[in-house]
């Protein structure tokens, strides 16, 4: 193989999958894959290690059918059941561009991108603003990564990240009174914590487009909305940008939107949610139990600016 292990069959740009002289030829690699299947090991478990230091002890996976099918999506609609519209989502080809204050502004095909960094498997709890959660072993790599690979100026205090825009594709983005293409923004100093984490993978696959193939974010200690799915665009900035929820309501969706149960939504407590698939409510922790890890984010844990 002209490339290591650690990156999946799909992950492979195409003219690696097929062409001449493979060390180990196809058929010999879909033998060895079946062996390994029927031996019990999970393509993931083969190929993308579990980064031990990511878990969610005190919880349980959500049912992986659940989290694939219960989903916010607004460009396929603004109920929970997308999956099946989200389907028409073509992932490849999928490139990225990477703007603004950068040495030098490029357009990356997603399987060159994910030959550069090296892929592992994360679980991570995700709460969304609405008072549910789920708990998802992610695949994907740092966004930390994609920073030091774009290269930002001094200048760069903020990074942009966008949705694709094919109305035609997703129907929701008919529904003109929503700022269409989907955008969200971290400092640079939250881009780079290690938390932050550019997904391709969900339970040891290929992640599904409702799940927001084939890229999309997870920064597990704010409110799920931050999470931007179908990324085709990192932007970074000097000043902070206005991003899609909070343009539609400020008041509800600010930009921080760290998770934290004392800090009520305007029209819904935040001290409970709901784990999806479970019959009882569970406590909201701030910053969604990562506060050890991110609290040194924000100056002014009192503020609750840094809370919605
Ligand atoms: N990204 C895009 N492009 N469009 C969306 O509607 N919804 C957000 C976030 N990312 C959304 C998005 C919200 S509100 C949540 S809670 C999470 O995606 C849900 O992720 P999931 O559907 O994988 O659970």
């Amino acid at each position: 193989m002209p490339r290591p292990l650690r990156h999946r069959p799909w992950q492979l740009p195409e003219r690696l999958v097929t062409p001449e002289p493979l060390v180990l030829g196809r058929r010999a690699l879909l033998g060895a894959l079946a062996a390994l299947a029927g031996a019990g090991v999970r393509l993931a478990d083969a190929a993308v290690p579990r980064n031990p230091r990511y878990t969610a002890d005190d919880r349980k996976l959500t049912d992986e059918k659940l989290a694939t099918t219960y989903n916010n999506f607004y460009e396929f609609g603004s109920h929970k059941q997308i999956a099946k519209a989200a389907e028409a989502l073509k992932t490849r080809p999928w490139t990225i561009r990477i703007e603004g204050l950068v040495e030098k502004e490029t357009t990356l095909d997603i399987d060159d991108l994910l030959a550069k960094v090296a892929l592992e498997e994360r679980i991570y709890r995700l709460r969304c603003v609405e008072a549910w959660s789920m708990v998802v072993p992610w695949t994907g790599f740092p966004l930390a990564d994609l920073v030091a690979l774009a290269r930002p100026l001094g200048s760069a205090k903020y990074l942009v990240m966008q949705t694709f825009l094919d109305a035609r594709t997703a129907p929701g983005q008919r529904a003109f009174w929503y700022p269409w293409p989907y955008t969200e923004a971290l400092t640079l100093a939250e881009a780079t914590h290690e938390l932050a984490f550019l997904v391709t993978g969900a339970y040891g696959k290929p992640l599904p487009n409702s799940m927001g193939a084939p890229i999309r974010l997870a920064v597990p200690w704010k409110y799920g909305f931050k999470s931007i799915k179908s990324i085709v665009a990192f932007r970074f900035v000097e000043d902070r940008p206005e991003t899609f929820w909070e343009e539609i309501a400020p008041h509800e969706y600010g930009f921080w939107a760290n998770v934290n149960p004392d800090v009520p939504h305007p029209r819904w407590s935040q001290k409970t949610e709901q784990p999806l698939g479970e019959s009882e409510k569970i406590p909201t922790k701030i910053f969604n139990g990562y506060g050890e890890w991110v609290a040194h984010l924000y100056p002014d844990l009192r503020d609750p600016v840094y809370f919605r």
